[in-house]
């Protein structure tokens, strides 16, 4: 649906038309589970959208058929989505430039820009372009007062828009700037830090990843997310049949345990479950559920690989799979999925208990004849 009259900039010719939609970033080649899922959510929110989903584009739009405005799902609402905001205008046929989104967005003084463009072999050289209009523009990576984005799909074309509290994410373009800290056993500890910057607000890490916390890491070697982990004081169970690296090790606060994932037990219970085997998703999902159910552990952190060819349909098998086994021990539970950057054909969970254990079904007490 657009909103009115398509205007031409006089300073550089390109074409401002406006509309009504959603822009979402994804990781290139998850743009149909991407564009599946917001439709999906939209429609249950009463709206429809119709969405463009070039393969290997990084982007999913989703322009709005509907006669009302189009619900804004929240972040945590979308697992495919890395990052999005309510796109209101189009600019193309000539060179995308500030005037230009100036013109398209309608900003006040005081209001916030990011701006920038897909992470793909299309937009990753325009990334400087967009480093330089957001210097134009004065962007800030903290909005001011309103914040307005611009995502540039070519050298004359961008979809322009309002950020919106719900959809936004915690970096722009949904990329953070995570540096490797020095020493780390491996490259998984930068996966680990970025789920707990997204699965986890602020107040829940201070409060649950405090020195003296328990955890047990299933599929732990070489030892990255113990690392992590321990660097914040948490006593870690390393759980693998290979060896961990001498750097988790030194930490003083990391125990090896060689044992199969599948059948280990914690000798009491856990705060902390995390668990990075390659396996498949519904098994993995059983086992996060047995745990939390029984009460093995309080929360849990775990990866669903989905290397097949439909990542939504099989993330709903596991999920499905995680919902049945908690239900069997406990009432309720707090489930957050996403898919991270740091992520490949895999997305990252958390999980914590709510509400209580069941009460055991009663026991049949008709003898067998
Ligand atoms: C992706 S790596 C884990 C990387 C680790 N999270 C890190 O940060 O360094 C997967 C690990 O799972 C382990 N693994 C796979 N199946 C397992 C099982 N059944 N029991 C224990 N470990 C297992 C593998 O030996 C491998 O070390």
């Amino acid at each position: 649906m657009t909103r009115g009259p398509r205007l031409r900039t006089l300073a550089a010719m390109a074409t401002i038309e406006p509309m009504d939609g959603l822009f979402l970033y994804c990781r290139p080649g998850f743009e149909a589970p991407c564009a599946e899922e917001a439709a999906r959510w939209v429609r249950t929110r009463g709206g429809a959208v119709d969405c463009t989903a070039r393969a290997r584009s990084g982007y999913v739009l989703a322009a709005n058929r509907a006669g009302t405005p189009v619900p804004v799902p929240g972040f945590r609402d979308l697992v495919f989505t890395r990052h999005g905001f309510r796109a209101v205008a189009r600019v193309s046929g000539g060179p995308v430039d500030a005037a230009g989104l100036v013109w398209a967005a309608r900003p006040s003084p005081g209001d916030g820009w990011w701006v920038g463009a897909p992470d793909s072999d299309a937009g990753r050289p325009l990334w400087s372009r967009a480093a330089a209009l957001a210097r134009q523009l004065g962007a800030t990576a903290r909005a001011r007062r309103r914040r307005f984005h611009a995502a540039l799909l070519g050298p004359e074309e961008a979809v322009v828009g309002v950020g919106d509290p719900r959809l936004d994410g915690p970096w722009p373009m949904g990329i953070p700037r995570l540096r490797l800290p020095a020493g780390a056993p491996s490259r998984s500890a930068r996966k680990l830090e970025e789920a707990l910057l997204v699965l986890l607000d602020g107040r829940e890490r201070d409060r649950y990843l405090k020195p003296g916390a328990t955890a047990v890491d299933l599929g732990a070697a070489p030892g990255g997310w113990s690392w992590l982990l321990a660097r914040r004081g948490v006593v870690v169970t390393a759980v693998d049949n290979g060896p961990l690296a001498p750097a988790a090790l030194d930490t003083g606060l990391v125990e090896p345990a060689r044992a199969d994932g599948f059948t280990f037990r914690p000798p009491r219970p856990v705060a902390w479950l995390v668990c990075d085997m390659v396996a498949a998703p519904a098994r993995v999902a059983k086992l996060v559920g047995v745990w939390l159910g029984t009460g093995r552990c309080a929360r849990a952190l775990w990866n669903w690989k989905l290397p097949g060819r439909d990542p939504l349909a099989e993330l709903g098998r596991a999920r499905a799979a995680l919902a049945r086994e908690l239900a069997r021990h406990w009432s309720d539970a707090a489930v957050r999925v996403k898919h991270l950057y740091h992520d490949r054909a895999e997305v990252t969970a958390y999980a914590e208990r709510r509400g209580r254990a069941r009460k055991p079904a009663p026991r049949n007490r008709r003898r067998r004849r």
